[in-house]
C-alpha cells in the first residue's frame, strides 16, 4: 500500500470529492434531461446546498466526478455572463446576487466517470486530483441541515485520529437494506465509534445493526490502493462500503482504522420522491422570506384535507 502513511493523517483536509454520476432513474421524467442534482429544493439546485456544505466546512477545492448529462451543473457553477449583463442592466442587484452566489463556491474541477462502476469506482476516478492527503466525500442525494453540523466534526475527528470517517444514522431495522450498514464498538467519546464491520445493503436479517451510512465521508488516501484492489461486491460494483470494511480491518500505519460520528440532527434525502417533497416543503417554512406566507397557506391547505385519504 504505497499511499498509507502515519503522516498522511496529521495533513490537513482541503478537498472534498462530490459524486454526482448517477443516472437519477427515480425521478424519471424529470431527470431525463435534467441531472438529478440539478433539480430545485425551494429555489436553489439541491448540489448547491451541498457545495456550501463543503465551503462551509473549510473545503474549498471541490471535484466534482461528473457523468453524460451533468453539463447544466457545470453552467450552474460557472459565470452566466448573459444573465449578468441582462440583470445588471436592469439594475436588479437581489437577483444578481442570487446568479452570482454558486459562482464564488469554491475552486471547482471536474472528471468524467466514463462507466458506471459504482460509488467506490467513481471516488477512485479522483484519485489523481486528490493526490496523497486525507479528503472528503459527498453524495450529492444528502442535504444536512446546516444548522446541524457533521462534516466539521468529522473533520475534526480524522485529523485527531488519522484513519478514515464515516457518518451513521440509526433507522428502522426494516431501512438498513437501502444503506451501507456499520457493526461498531464504542470509542474514546460517546459520539465517536469505531467501525468493525460494514455490510453493502444486506437484508434485514443479516444486518449487523440497524446503523446506516450517510453520504459524508472523510477518508484516508490508503482508500485509493484498496479501491483498485476491490472486486465488484453488491450489485455488481465498486463499491465504497466494501473498501471501508478493508480499511477498517488494515493497522493506522497503513491507514487503516475507522470511526463513526452517529448523527442525529436533520437529514434530507432529495433522491427519494417522498422525502425530496418533505424537503422542500420544511426548507420553505424555515425561510426567512418566503416562510411566513408559506405556512399560513400550509396551515389552511392541511386543515382542508380530509381526516383519511379517500382518493
Ligand atoms: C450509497 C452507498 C451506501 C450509503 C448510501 C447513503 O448508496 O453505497 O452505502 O448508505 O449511498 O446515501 P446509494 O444510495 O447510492 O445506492
Amino acid at each position: 500500500m504505497s499511499a498509507a502513511m502515519n503522516s498522511d493523517a496529521e495533513k490537513p483536509v482541503r478537498k472534498v470529492v462530490i459524486t454526482v454520476a448517477g443516472l437519477g432513474t427515480r425521478f424519471l421524467p424529470a431527470t431525463k434531461a435534467t441531472p438529478k442534482e440539478m433539480l430545485p429544493v425551494v429555489d436553489k439546485p439541491a448540489i448547491q446546498y451541498v457545495v456550501e456544505e463543503a465551503v462551509s466546512a473549510g473545503l474549498e477545492d471541490v471535484l466534482f466526478v461528473t457523468g453524460r448529462n451533468k453539463q447544466s451543473l457545470e453552467n450552474h457553477f460557472d459565470r452566466a455572463w448573459e444573465l449578468e449583463a441582462a440583470l445588471e442592466q436592469k439594475g436588479d442587484q437581489q437577483r444578481l446576487d442570487r446568479v452570482r452566489q454558486s459562482q464564488v463556491l469554491g475552486d471547482i474541477h471536474y472528471v468524467r466517470q466514463g462507466d458506471p462502476r459504482g460509488l467506490g469506482h467513481a471516488v477512485l476516478c479522483g484519485a489523481r486530483h486528490v493526490g496523497d492527503e486525507p479528503f472528503a466525500v459527498m453524495l450529492g442525494d444528502d442535504l444536512i441541515d446546516p444548522r446541524d453540523a457533521l462534516l466539521a466534526p468529522m473533520l475534526e475527528v480524522q485529523q485527531r485520529y488519522g484513519g478514515s470517517v464515516v457518518a451513521l444514522i440509526e433507522v428502522d431495522p426494516s431501512q438498513v437494506s437501502l444503506y451501507g450498514c456499520a457493526a461498531v464498538r464504542p470509542g474514546d467519546t460517546d459520539d465517536v465509534v469505531e467501525v468493525t464491520d460494514l455490510v453493502e445493503k444486506p437484508d434485514p436479517a443479516d444486518a449487523p445493526s440497524n446503523l446506516a451510512i450517510i453520504g459524508r465521508y472523510v477518508l484516508h488516501p490508503a482508500v485509493f490502493d484498496v479501491l483498485r484492489e476491490t472486486p465488484p461486491g453488491r450489485g455488481g460494483e465498486i463499491q465504497i462500503t466494501d473498501a471501508l470494511k478493508t480499511l477498517a480491518g488494515m493497522p493506522a500505519e497503513a491507514g487503516g482504522g475507522v470511526r463513526a460520528i452517529v448523527f442525529r440532527g436533520r437529514r434530507y434525502d432529495t433522491g427519494d420522491r417522498q422525502d425530496y417533497l418533505r424537503t422542500t416543503v420544511q426548507l420553505a417554512c424555515e425561510r426567512s422570506d418566503l416562510g411566513p406566507d408559506f405556512r399560513a397557506w400550509l396551515r389552511e391547505f392541511v386543515a382542508a384535507l380530509p381526516p383519511e385519504d379517500t382518493r
